[in-house]
Formats: C-alpha cells, structure tokens, sequence
C-alpha cells in the first residue's frame, strides 16, 4: 500500500459526497481496491486501527451498513462496538446531542452513526473529537454507499466519466440517490432520474439531472440502472396507487430492461422488494451487480476508516 497510502482526505469527517473533490473520491476508490484484494484473501487482518475504538451508532434499522463497517473496522485491527437505538426511545434534539456527549466522553476515534433526520449525523459530529462517518441520515446522504456503487461501476465498465446512469424509483426518500448523484455528477457520468412525480422531490432538476416519468424513456441507452427501494416506512399517506400498478409502471423486469444499452447493467442499494420494484429475474440474472455491491462495501468501509484514521492524533 505504498502509493495510496499517503493519500488523505481534506475533512476531518466524511459526513457526504458534497463537498469532496474528484481527486478525494478517485483516491477512496484506488485504495478501495486494494481492500478488494485483501478481503479475497485468507489472511484479511491489517493493523492500522490497532489500538482504536470505533462506534457503531445506529439510530435506524440496517443489516448490511452495520454489519459492513463492523467487518470493515474489524479487519483494520479497531475495537468495535455496536449500539443500536430503538428510533421510538429517541428524542430528537437534545437526546442526540446527550448521547453524543456521553460517547465522547469515552474517548471513542470513530462514530459511525446513520439517524432517521437529515441533518443529525452533521450536528453530531460538532459535538464529539473523534472523526465521525455519515452511514445515513434521513433523505439527505449516504456517502459510502455512493462510493461502492461507484466503485462497483468502475470495475465493471472500466470508467465512470461519459456513462448514462439511470436511477430510477423512489428518489423522493433516498439518501442513495442524491449522493449518487452528486458522486456521478462529480466523476463526469450523465444522471437520470425516473419515477412517478409523487416519488420525485421539488426542485430536483437543480441537481442537474435529467427527469423522466417512464421507464421505457428513462431507461433508453443507459449503460447502468440503479433500482431504488420504495421505502414504504417513510411515507405518511399514499404515494402510489398500489404495489401491483407500481411494479407494472415502474418495477424493473426483462422487457423494461429491454430499454437500456445491450450491455447496460443493474443495480440496488438493498435491501431489496423482489416484486415490489424489482423483478426477482433480473435482481437474480447475469446483468446484477447487486452482490458485487455488497461485497465492495467492505472495501469501500475500509479504504474510508483507513484514510479518515491517517488524521487521528497520534496517527
Ligand atoms: C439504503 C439506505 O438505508 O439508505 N440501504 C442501504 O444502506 N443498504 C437504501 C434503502 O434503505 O432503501
């Protein structure tokens, strides 16, 4: 690890894409790859973190974030610690900040924290010393995620600049979406968007992608199609009509897919609603990259707690 290893990013913290420069997410990504390698090793230990204490705070349900960062973090040679919150004991506010404080106070060198609120993990990280990684906050971003997907793209097209990616569903609540966006935006790619109005925030043409309302439109030559999950639990009152007409409209199967460029491939943050907004078919076929996906998180965990580590005092 000798050329990416004196790379660091220009923030303490890493609480979104907004804000990095291409140079900071190309540096993630060429040491992500490095993580890759190692991972498919049988010796996959590091000492990097030795001696470091890494919270996991997680204020909302995950399985693979949590897990991810904990294997990631683990691998790197950091004591681990997970704590989750039940969302319904928290009070927003001042509970976050109190928690915070507490944390600190035990002189943690990484929080890891996702919060249903936009906004949280930013006002968290004020609060404490050690660096604080966003895994979710709210719709607002998702920052690792973004980064595996980029990473997973990479590798699968060899480049990300100059590629049509069609991210298609509910972008109204994904924090997937908009730091995709932003990430792909940064890196040179073209971004759609495609959902029914109901699904798509005011103003989201500001970010500079284009809008489409069908499939069959939006999918037209992409070279990636990124499924969204329909994320029932945030909706207050009706968005859609019903699952059924949603997946007729909107769910990805073959003929759909039949829209995007002949080598076009498919992805999905997960978990995913088989049925719901994606076909089991093609979550399933040769086109998925939604394993692949998986597996770059840990990488992409480990090339992020390393960098953000190579700051800590006495690093
Ligand atoms: C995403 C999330 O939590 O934002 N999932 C994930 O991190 N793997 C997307 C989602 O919940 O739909």
């Amino acid at each position: 690890m000798h050329a990416a290893s004196a790379f660091t990013l220009s923030g303490r913290d890493l609480l979104g894409i907004e804000g990095l420069i291409a140079s900071e997410i190309t540096g993630l990504l060429d040491l992500a790859e490095e993580f890759v390698e190692l991972n498919r090793q049988i010796e996959k230990k590091r000492t990097t973190l030795r001696g470091r204490t890494q919270i996991n705070l997680f204020f909302e349900a995950s399985t693979r974030t949590q897990s991810s960062f904990e294997i990631a973090g683990k691998r790197l040679g950091a004591d681990v610690m997970n704590m989750s919150v039940g969302s319904s004991s928290v009070k927003k506010g001042e509970t976050l900040i109190d928690t915070a404080i507490t944390l600190n106070a035990m002189h943690p060198d990484i929080l890891v924290v996702r919060h249903h609120a936009s906004g949280a993990v930013a006002l968290l990280a004020r609060k404490v010393d050690c660096c604080v990684v966003n895994a979710g906050d709210g719709a607002h971003e998702h920052p690792t995620q973004a980064l595996l997907d980029a990473l997973t793209i990479r590798r699968n097209k060899g480049r990300i600049a100059g590629l049509t990616v069609a991210i298609c569903g509910d972008v109204l609540h994904s924090r997937v979406a908009r730091s995709n966006i932003i990430l792909l935006h940064t890196l040179g790619a073209k971004v759609r968007v495609v959902a029914p109005s109901t699904l798509l925030p005011a103003g989201i043409e500001s970010l500079g992608v284009e809008v489409f309302r069908t499939m069959e439109e939006g999918l037209k030559g992409a070279d990636i199609v990124m499924m969204l999950r329909l994320q029932r639990e945030r909706m207050a009152g009706s968005f859609i009509p019903s699952v059924k007409e949603y997946f007729h409209y909107f769910g990805l199967d073959e003929a759909k897919l039949r829209h995007a460029a002949p080598d076009a491939l498919v992805m999905h943050p997960g978990p995913m609603n088989r049925g719901v907004e994606i076909d089991s078919a093609v979550a399933d076929g040769p086109r998925s990259l939604i394993r692949e996906q998986v597996e770059m998180g840990v990488a992409v965990r480990m090339a992020v707690l390393d960098t953000l580590a190579r700051k800590l005092p006495n690093a």
